[in-house]
């Protein structure tokens, strides 16, 4: 009873916070910023996303509402992970989109900056990571450069099976393997993929290939907490049973309901409408139709371009659920602070009026660096000296937000207590939420691409793809 008390409140201390007041009227002027009554004036609006959200959650259209709760493919992963962890060194992962974007933002956030540097033993006897997720011939001969296949496995991982750029390197690694461990080759490979379609379930059933599924209702970038990301993060000894604790937790803060009643009111019950909410408001009322993601830590740009994907994929689009032409959507930005203050502040400080920055702050970055306290002669040096590098880096963030609210730039901050699985959880399902709302709120589907796939289309049809 008391290790449950213990437990909810280390969950209650480590929840992330939102901070929406810079993007309300009354810090930044009515012209560019959102008030109440804008709410609830689009109250209806409201309540019927609400209502699409909860009924594409009930019939499981929205499938990553689940993912926090899939304790079985939690504990397959576990022993797969075990097992790789005790036969190899390296562990790569061919994907592209959705099939790696999550991947490695979880690494990045959660991982050794120098990951791959580190002895194996402070690795936790873990093996090396990498992501190729890309076919850039330079790209794949450097990796190939450094891994001993023999120590190698691949997790191969494509929801559709069939994506080119995945297939091919893919193949490149098949024939390698082949030539260097010979029948051994389908030890070296996982594949995760749709359960019951395409080519690679045909070739995992056919070879007795260790495999993984990605749930059928669940597409590339919203599968970050399915078996997508998960593989590679606990095999690189990420705590992925907190990481979906985070997820659930989130879930809870986000599943408040009288929308009809008191929209401002009952939005405050659940963050990942009301940043919805205000960015819809600031798009539709403000012309603000850029989103920059700026995370004050280099863990978080990873996440920064997750988000980048999730909110351009899901969002920019022709049609509306009813076929008109509506062409909707934001460019979204990743930016890093400190370092993009020093590139693309000044334009988002005094450039046009398009954007909503969104800061993303750590509270306790779980190290502490004093500046030491030399050459006091220098003026340059002198009032740096004796402080923390920690205390400097909030403070910038602070001096960034108050130009951009002196200027009257709309911005929130998303508070992080600390990074860990469980606070990196709420973060990604909370953007998953907000996504699918904003999809909702513009009446569009945030679940296909169809833009993505006249591109894709027109390469199998260039190389003579069956079918095509
Ligand atoms: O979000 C998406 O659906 C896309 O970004 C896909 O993840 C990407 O195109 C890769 O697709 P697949 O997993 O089928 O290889």
């Amino acid at each position: 009873m008391k290790q449950i008390k213990k437990n909810e409140n280390w969950k209650k201390k480590m929840e992330i916070k939102l901070d929406f007041k810079n993007v309300m009227e009354d810090s930044i002027g009515s012209e560019h910023g959102v008030s109440n009554s804008d709410i609830d004036n689009i109250r209806e609006k409201i309540a019927n996303a609400h209502k699409r959200v909860l009924d594409g959650r009930k019939s499981g259209e929205l499938g990553f509402y689940q993912l926090p709760y899939q304790d079985k493919e939690v504990s397959e992963i576990l022993d797969i992970s075990e097992d790789i962890k005790n036969k190899f060194d390296n562990f790569v992962v061919l994907g592209i989109g959705g099939s790696a974007l999550g991947n490695i933002a979880l690494h990045n956030a959660l991982n050794h900056k120098f990951y791959n540097l580190l002895p194996k033993k402070d690795r936790n006897d873990c093996p090396r990571i990498f992501f190729l997720d890309n076919i850039d011939p330079k790209l794949i001969k450097e990796l190939i450069d450094i891994i001993d296949l023999k120590k190698t496995v691949f997790n191969v991982i494509t929801k559709s099976g069939s994506t080119s750029e995945t297939i091919v390197n893919f193949l490149v690694f098949l024939d390698l393997l082949k030539s260097a461990v010979g029948d051994d080759w389908k030890k070296h490979i996982i594949i995760t993929t749709d359960p019951e379609r395409g080519d690679l379930r045909k070739l995992a059933e056919e070879e007795s290939i260790i495999s993984l599924s990605v749930p059928l209702n669940v597409g590339g970038r919203y599968s970050v907490l399915s078996p997508v990301g998960l593989l590679s993060a606990a095999v690189s000894g990420i705590d992925i049973n907190q990481l979906l604790s985070g997820a659930a937790y989130m879930d809870k803060l986000c599943s408040s309901s009288e929308f009809d009643k008191n929209p401002s009111f009952e939005l405050d019950k659940n963050p990942a409408y009301k940043s919805a909410a205000l960015l819809y408001l600031e798009y539709v009322k403000n012309k603000k139709n850029i989103t920059v993601f700026m995370p004050y830590s280099n863990s978080l740009i990873g996440i920064a371009d997750w988000f980048s994907q999730i909110w351009a994929e899901s969002l920019g689009k022709k049609y509306s659920l009813e076929n008109e032409v509506v062409n909707t959507g934001f460019t979204p930005v990743s930016a890093l602070g400190t370092t993009d203050q020093h590139s693309q502040l000044q334009l988002y400080v005094q450039g046009q009026y398009d954007k909503v920055i969104v800061f993303v702050e750590v509270e306790n970055y779980n190290s502490q660096i004093d500046i030491p306290k030399l050459y006091p002669e220098f003026n340059s040096f002198e009032y740096l000296g004796g402080k923390s590098i920690n205390q400097l880096i909030n403070l910038e963030k602070q001096g960034t937000e108050h130009a951009l609210v002196k200027n009257n730039r709309p911005n929130y901050t998303i508070k992080l207590p600390e990074i860990k699985a469980f606070t990196i959880g709420q973060l990604l399902f909370i953007i998953e939420v907000q996504t699918v709302f904003m999809g909702a709120l513009l009446n569009i589907n945030p679940l296909d691409q169809p833009g993505v796939e006249e591109g894709k289309i027109y390469v199998c049809k260039k190389l003579g793809r069956k079918g095509y």
